[in-house]
């Protein structure tokens, strides 16, 4: 897409399907394809919020999860609700919820209560009983993570049973497994589709349009600036990312890096502040950030070509300053088990997730900077909702996109297999600033 020559494989959409050496796709999973989609980890939070999104925009999905109790609790409790109730309960500003097209599926009434959804209980611990209940399941949204941990069994259910997979991973090593089964997934017929969250849908845009706008460009830069407090999902799974290290992608190769490097010193403008309303002062400006190993790490570059990635977090001067001491100490620590587990057990104690309000107010930048060799440069900021509800919303539309494109397959990133442009076309997603020099 960019003209840069793709690092890993070849392009993953086939002319048409069938054509070629390509093998040929089952009927049951062209465009017509009738079979139900299963969400893995429903309950948990952000898997409540895809539940929400997807039954708002007319599927029927499986709710699934380990865990019969709340399994029942979520069916019982979305039973009745009508689409429009939930995209207020999602935080979607009311021209969402009461607009009747755009946002709602064709066909979708959105005061029509929703019939009570299908729910099966299994866990990953049982590769029999895993491919046993995805059998006849056309995808699967995997929202359970940790994923360096759940993410394995279920892709390989996912390729032994010819069902798509697409999870909401940021986890670097969750990516470079499931790119190292492309060839797989090809031959199985599948889409392999992990990160469609905050963290990678728009960053993995950025890196694209940026290709695009200096397609000389050889480093590349991301940061993301999500203000307000993480999920406890997300908090152990950063406990559980810990003892990999800070991480950069150099000459198209994942390496380790200390935080206290000098080149990772810098300040990130964010592009103009909002005037008003509950995000001034909080979103735009320059910003110290401190490097962060997000998925892009493994994505940018599959998207862009681009060997050479950095990726940033924003966070305040003090811990920028803290960092080259206390994350070896925090990954040393967080290397033992007991430890790990109790960082884990106080996790779950803080609340599961932002609140409502959060949601519907809050806001994400992400900004992104192509160099090339001769000193031009491009960069971009891009503007989103707040992180988890923007995951429903990215979530639910890549699972619609990856069922509308049979001649998809194999391990792909969102920007690779969609277009950059796809993302931007994603609600409330904007382009805030470009800015570049000499490309
Ligand atoms: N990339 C992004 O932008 C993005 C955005 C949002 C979330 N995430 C990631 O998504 C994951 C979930 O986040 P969350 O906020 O929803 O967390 P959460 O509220 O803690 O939910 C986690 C869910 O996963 C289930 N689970 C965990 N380990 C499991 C296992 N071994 N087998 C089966 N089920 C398991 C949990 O079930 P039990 O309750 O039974 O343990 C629960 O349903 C986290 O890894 C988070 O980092 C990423």
């Amino acid at each position: 897409m960019t003209g840069h020559q793709h690092p890993s494989h070849e392009s993953a959409e086939e002319q048409s399907p069938g054509e070629g050496d390509a093998p040929e796709i089952p009927s049951a999973r062209r465009r017509d394809d009738v079979r139900p989609w299963l969400l893995y980890g429903a309950y948990g939070y952000t898997g409540r919020l895809l539940a929400m999104e997807a039954l708002r925009r007319g599927h029927r999905p499986i709710l699934a999860g380990r865990r019969e109790e709340p399994l029942q609790a979520l069916a019982h409790e979305l039973e009745g609700r009508t689409p429009r109730g939930l995209a207020r309960e999602l935080g979607h500003p009311e021209a969402v919820a009461h607009r009747r097209e755009a946002e709602h599926a064709p066909g979708v009434d959105p005061e029509a209560p929703l019939p009570r959804s299908e729910w099966r209980r299994f866990s990953l611990d049982h590769p029999g009983t895993l491919r046993r209940e995805l059998e006849g399941v056309s995808a699967v949204l995997h929202a359970a993570g940790p994923f360096l941990h759940t993410a394995p069994p279920m892709l390989e259910a996912c390729l032994e049973v010819g069902a798509h997979y697409l999870d909401i991973t940021g986890e670097v090593p969750v990516f470079e497994r499931a790119f190292g089964l492309h060839q797989r997934a090809r031959d199985a017929g599948v889409v392999l589709l992990p990160g469609v969250g905050m963290d990678v849908v728009p960053t993995d845009a950025a890196a694209g349009l940026l290709a695009e706008a200096l397609p000389t460009g050889r480093r590349l830069e991301l940061a993301i600036h999500s203000p307000g407090g993480p999920s406890a999902g997300t908090l152990k799974t950063i406990v559980d990312g810990l003892p990999g290290g800070l991480l950069v992608r150099r000459d198209g190769r994942l390496e380790g890096a200390s935080p206290g490097r000098r080149e990772f010193r810098r300040e990130v403008d964010f592009g103009p502040e909002p005037q008003e309303g509950p995000m001034a002062g909080r979103l735009g400006g320059r910003r110290s950030v401190a490097p962060y190993t997000w998925g892009d790490l493994a994505t940018a570059w599959r998207t862009t070509g681009v060997g050479h990635v950095t990726c940033y977090m924003t966070t305040s001067r003090w811990q920028v300053r803290l960092l080259p001491v206390a994350l070896p100490l925090l990954r040393a620590a967080m290397s033992v088990g007991p430890v790990r587990r109790l960082a884990r057990r106080a996790a779950d104690r803080g609340p599961a997730g932002p609140s409502l309000e959060h949601r519907r107010t809050g806001r994400t930048r992400v900004w992104g900077r192509m160099e090339d060799d001769e000193r031009r440069w491009s960069e971009v900021v891009l503007e989103l909702p707040q992180g988890y509800r923007f995951t429903a919303v990215a979530g639910v539309r890549a699972l619609e996109e990856v069922l509308a494109r049979p001649g998809l397959r194999g391990a792909v990133t969102p920007a690779g297999a969609f277009g950059h442009g796809w993302v931007l076309g994603l609600p409330e997603l904007e382009v805030v600033e470009r800015r570049g020099f000499g490309g």
